[in-house]
């Protein structure tokens, strides 16, 4: 009992630091998940404050693209970018990454096997390909620019092999969804042309947007994901990636989109607005150059060493993610190995 009290009283200061950066936790962060504080607006207040100090540092990171792009992501949530790379250079690219042979992790989503592959700068050092990419002047500033943070993102590729030979698990994926309560971007250079047969993304345009309907959805979210025990039903939900049901969509005026989009695309997303992994209907493969660049949001400012601070970004990720890999490959809900990606379901 008295350990337990220890114990108890050791997180707090864990629970605080999270509460002002971006822990979205309801299920294991007490302070987060108190249903008191939120029905006293505390979730509400963490989103718009997150949103203002997005607007003010994005005000300031103005420079760093063109107005085109900046209201194209300002509007709509999202850059689309068709034909990103010279012809000839990305063909290097996915011939490259076709040839990739390293450290890959694997799980399942639904009757998805996916497989991943941290892309650390030593890595790509040994990838002409991969890392004239990641040093792209124009990716560099618009990642720059969207994550609102100055800071180059971290880099992944990510295999998918749709409708493979696994025992299927619950998706999460599937499910429309806002990744956390604060504005952040992911980025994706499809390797593989995207349609129907093999899952393309889909993006609510305009989701990413604080209104008035969206701030009421928060709230009464927030007063949902405080459930304990049995009221709590199982899945991701209480994790801060809140989940919005089509008539909730449709109630807050928003139609969903789908990216069918050519090879060579560049999609650079805020994921604060709603989206989900459209359903694949064919066995086959969907390889992206896959970017993320999550920060603390509630920091009004930002890094004015872009590198250095990736490359410490980096290698913080880097620790966190053997640390997560201890735990899933002890669970089996993942696997490891040293090859290359599964390519067999690609169209020829
Ligand atoms: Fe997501």
């Amino acid at each position: 009992m008295a350990k337990s009290k220890i114990r108890f009283l050791w997180k707090w200061p864990q629970w605080l630091l999270e509460l002002l950066s971006w822990g979205k936790s309801f299920k294991n962060n007490p302070i987060i998940g108190s249903y008191w504080l939120n029905l006293c607006g505390l979730h509400v207040a963490r989103v718009v404050l997150a949103q203002l100090l997005f607007r003010f540092r994005l005000l300031l990171l103005a420079p760093l693209v063109p107005a085109a792009d900046r209201r194209e992501f300002q509007e709509n949530g999202f850059i689309l970018k068709e034909n990103f790379l010279p012809a000839e250079q990305f063909a290097q690219l996915a011939e490259e990454l076709e040839r990739y042979e390293g450290d890959v992790r694997e799980f399942v989503e639904g009757t998805t096997l996916t497989q991943r592959t941290f892309m650390t700068h030593h890595v790509r050092d040994g990838m002409a390909e991969l890392k004239a990419l990641a040093d792209n002047r124009q990716l560099d500033c618009l990642m720059r620019y969207c994550s609102s943070k100055n800071r180059p993102p971290l880099f992944y590729i990510e295999n998918l092999c749709n409708h493979a030979n696994v025992t299927p698990r619950p998706d999460p994926q599937r499910d429309m969804h806002a990744d956390t309560f604060h504005p952040c971007v992911k980025g994706w250079l499809y390797i593989d042309p995207v349609d129907d047969s093999n899952g393309p993304y889909i993006y609510v345009p305009g989701s990413h947007k604080l209104s008035w309907a969206r701030l009421k959805w928060e709230y009464r979210q927030s007063l949902e994901a405080c459930k304990q025990g049995a009221a709590r039903a199982p899945g991701r939900y209480w994790d801060g990636s809140f989940r919005v049901s089509a008539a909730a969509l449709e109630e807050m005026g928003f139609a969903p989109r789908k990216f069918c989009v050519p090879a060579n695309t560049l999609l650079i997303g805020n994921v604060y607005g709603f989206h989900r992994r459209g359903e694949a209907l064919a066995p086959s493969n969907r390889m992206t150059v896959w970017m993320q660049a999550r920060d603390n949001p509630f920091n009004p400012l930002f890094t004015l060493w872009p590198r250095s601070t990736a490359r410490a970004f980096e290698w913080g990720w880097g620790r966190v993610l053997e640390r997560l890999d201890r735990g899933k490959l002890a669970s089996g809900e993942q696997r490891s190995f040293r090859g290359r990606f599964s390519r067999q379901l690609t169209r020829g």
